[in-house]
């Protein structure tokens, strides 16, 4: 057994963990990450693509953002379809100036390994069996496995950052929270294609056949995704099945037409909202999808979780430098209002663009008169824009 001491141990090293460790860092608060996988999987593990003008304004504060202000795409809409029709909603026109950029989050993440690797950061990667213990008392402890070696950290503080199947939040007796959870009846089907995108800004698109979406990741990599049965397996949908789809689904009256390329990637997501509350418990804090998840439909996951850290952060150089517990306190709380607004958000976009399976077509109407509500009026518009550029203040 290897017995290790740091201040705070971090599980998981996702958006939310790396991101944390980089914080804690430029404090001068010493941390050890923990990592089930391996360094390759995490930077080449595929998720979200869009950042939130302030994600993109954290990554540079912390001195992160280089790569993405060379090679983020900023956008300053997004375009909502329906009946054939593209409709354009200009988020920085509605948002005074705020916009969006399409970043991929495996880049996010291969940047903040990288800053962690410049300065010697303890990230530990292939570590199994992580077992937490003493969260109540002033000296926690983690316990895992590394290449057969079992190892135990003892630490001021324990950071949960290891997503939405947390062994960390299964350390926290059931009595001390309460969850929210709504689970939807599709999922989605996300391709990653070698070929320039088709259009140089995101379209979510309503369609009787069901949702589609046109995203990117770069001047020469596009990134679709079709709503699909949620029990669907990958056999079920060869490329030629997943362009047909797309075709039809993204098509519009004036004879726009989709580029077809290459797939480099194929993955099916499930689609489900969930919330814990309180998000800590003792001498453990829970960020990102250990504590939340929301359907991807409004981009916010990677969003939350970068917030979440920064308030973690903050609260836990304010208990370094001066010993006030007040933040820490307040963590879950400051956290949480921004976590409801988002799933809100995700829960009425995911509403208004997907076929409901056994749905009446009065629920089609309804979707429909929003969609035209959303594109019509400027109050519906900023409403929407807002929301997806990110509110500060919620
Ligand atoms: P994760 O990224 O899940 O990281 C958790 C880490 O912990 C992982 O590295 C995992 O390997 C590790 N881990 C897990 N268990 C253990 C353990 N027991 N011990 C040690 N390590 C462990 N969000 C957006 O903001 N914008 C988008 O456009 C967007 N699009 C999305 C599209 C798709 C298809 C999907 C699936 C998600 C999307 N999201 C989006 C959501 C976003 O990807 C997540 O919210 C984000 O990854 C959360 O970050 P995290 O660090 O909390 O968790
Ligand atoms: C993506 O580019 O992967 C993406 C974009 C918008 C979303 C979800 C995912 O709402």
């Amino acid at each position: 057994m290897t017995r290790l001491q740091t201040q705070v141990t971090i599980v998981g090293a996702g958006p939310a963990g790396l991101t944390l460790a980089h914080i804690l860092h430029r404090h001068g608060i010493e941390s050890i990450l923990i990592e089930r996988r391996d360094r390759e999987y995490v930077e080449r593990r595929l998720r979200a693509g869009v950042l939130e003008q302030g994600s993109v304004d954290l990554l540079r504060a912390i001195g992160v953002g280089e790569r993405m202000d060379r090679e983020g795409l900023v956008h300053h809409g997004v375009h909502l379809q329906f009946e054939g029709e593209r409709h354009r909603i200009a988020l920085s026109d509605l948002t005074g100036g705020r916009a969006i950029t399409v970043y991929g989050q495996h880049e996010v993440v291969k940047d903040l390994v990288a800053a962690q690797v410049g300065y010697g950061g303890a990230l530990m990667f292939d570590c199994d069996g992580v077992h937490l213990r003493d969260l109540t008392t002033e000296h926690p402890v983690v316990r895992f496995n590394r290449g057969g070696v079992e190892q135990e950290v003892q630490c001021d503080f324990i950071a949960g950052c290891d997503g939405s199947h947390s062994a960390c939040r299964s350390a926290i007796p059931a009595a001390q929270f309460t969850t929210w959870e709504r689970k939807y009846p599709f999922s989605w089907l996300g391709i990653l294609a070698a070929v320039p995108p088709s259009l140089d800004e995101i379209v979510y698109a309503w369609h009787e056949r069901g949702f589609a979406l046109h995203s990117m990741r770069t001047p020469q990599v596009t990134r679709l995704y079709v709503q699909c049965h949620p029990d669907d397996k990958l056999e079920a949908w060869p490329d030629q099945r997943v362009w047909e789809e797309l075709k039809v689904r993204l098509a519009t009256a004036d004879g726009w037409s989709l580029n077809e390329g290459p797939v480099l990637e194929k993955s099916i997501t499930a689609m489900r909202s969930f919330v814990m509350e309180p998000m800590q418990h003792g001498r453990l804090y829970l960020a990102g999808d250990a504590a939340h998840v929301v359907p991807p439909t409004g981009a916010k996951g990677m969003n939350l979780a970068l917030a979440d850290v920064r308030v973690l952060g903050d609260a836990l150089a304010r208990w370094y430098r001066t010993g006030d517990s007040a933040p820490l306190e307040r963590y879950s709380s400051s956290c949480l209002r921004r976590v409801w607004r988002a799933e809100h958000f995700s829960w009425w976009m995911t509403s208004m663009l997907h076929r409901f399976p056994g749905e009446d077509p009065f629920q089609a109407k309804l979707q429909l008169a929003q969609l035209r509500y959303v594109c019509t009026s400027v109050a519906a518009a900023t409403s929407m824009a807002e929301n997806y550029v990110g509110l500060d203040d919620v």
